[in-house]
């Protein structure tokens, strides 16, 4: 039976809690040692079945809209994937409400693409491996594997070893991203090996997670920090400025320039967001989202599975969950 409405899916980014880049690859990209978050700050898709057999994209923020954009290059890599595989071509019409900002070292734009790969997966009714999922998101770019089961994980090499780890301590979070860009190549480029990292913080970040222990906030790291407070000063401002409105503990997200500060009770994280607020700072107060949270919102695909064997498509009855549709293949063309 054909299936003719949208569904509605939330793309969750992510905080780095450390990260830490232990040096170059022969391929001319960094191997990462990094504890990503998922975060309650999201963009939201809406997919609709295109019967004529067309991908296409809108989005409220015009400038990405177009075949640039990652989540609608997420849709051309499953088509083809499908082509391949069963011979068949899909269509999708995608809208896109931004509400990360882009280019901020929040992940929004790869939150995207896995968000548009699991909710198509189940659209076009397409089982797949969950390596064959990965591989997939690998390609769209380093930190979209994550995404596709989101929560806390440990992230190594390129950024697409994923392992899952129980959900970390749950923490509000203010934040600030400075008005400027730091392009990620650029930012990995300024990094010498006189700033690599061994990866201890990180081990010692993921154990407490893996023990349910609270996060040890004094080990989050990011290599990236030193040079982009060098190299940004609008950055350095902004750190100042957090620690001045009451912040005990500022990082860098990604390469930046978005920092976060974490904390423990709302009261002072509302009332520091409100300083930075009244100070002319773009700010945003947001809280970690656990594996459950993402995957009630997300009802697709048995992201649990990610870490194991294959990948099956659950109808939302089968996982208790709700707003999602059977997963249906759409008729053929
Ligand atoms: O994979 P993604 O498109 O996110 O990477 C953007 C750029 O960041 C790459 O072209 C590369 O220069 C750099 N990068 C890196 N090592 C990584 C991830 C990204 O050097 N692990």
């Amino acid at each position: 039976m054909a299936w003719t409405h949208a569904v509605f899916v939330p793309a969750y980014a992510k905080i780095n809690l450390t990260l830490e880049v232990l040096g170059r690859r022969p391929d001319g990209f960094h191997d990462l040692a990094s504890v990503l978050q998922a975060i309650s700050l999201h963009d939201t898709l809406a997919l609709a079945p295109a019967p004529d057999g067309a991908r296409t994209l809108v989005c409220d923020v015009p400038v990405l809209a177009g075949e640039a954009n990652l989540a609608l290059r997420a849709a051309h890599l499953l088509a083809a994937h499908v082509v391949a595989a069963a011979g068949s071509d899909r269509g999708v019409r995608i809208e896109l409400r931004k509400e990360t900002p882009v280019q901020a070292g929040l992940g929004g734009g790869s939150a995207d693409a896995a968000a548009a790969l699991l909710a198509l997966a189940r659209l076009w009714g397409v089982a797949m491996s969950a390596e064959t999922l990965r591989e997939l998101a690998a390609q769209l770019g380093s930190d979209v594997p994550f995404f596709l089961a989101g929560g806390t994980a440990l992230v190594e090499g390129r950024g697409e070893r994923v392992t899952s780890l129980p959900d970390a301590e749950p923490l509000w979070l203010v934040l600030l991203k400075p008005p400027v860009a730091v392009p990620t190549g650029a930012a990995f480029a300024a990094l010498g090996p006189g700033d690599w990292g061994d990866g201890a913080a990180t081990a010692e970040v993921a154990g407490a997670v893996r023990r349910g222990a609270p996060l040890p906030l004094d080990r989050l790291v990011n290599t990236f920090e030193a040079s982009v407070r060098r190299d940004y000063p609008l950055v350095a401002r902004a750190w100042d400025d957090l620690l001045a409105a009451g912040a005990p503990v500022v990082r860098l997200s990604g390469s930046g320039p978005t920092l976060f500060a974490p904390f423990r009770e709302l009261s002072p994280a509302a009332a520091a967001q409100q300083r930075l607020r009244a100070a002319g700072h773009e700010t945003w107060l947001a809280h970690s989202v656990g594996r459950a949270e993402v995957e009630r919102a997300l009802p697709l695909a048995d992201t649990r599975a990610l870490g194991g064997t294959s990948l099956r498509l659950p109808s939302p009855s089968q996982r208790g969950g709700a707003g999602g549709e059977d997963p249906r293949p759409l008729p053929e063309p």
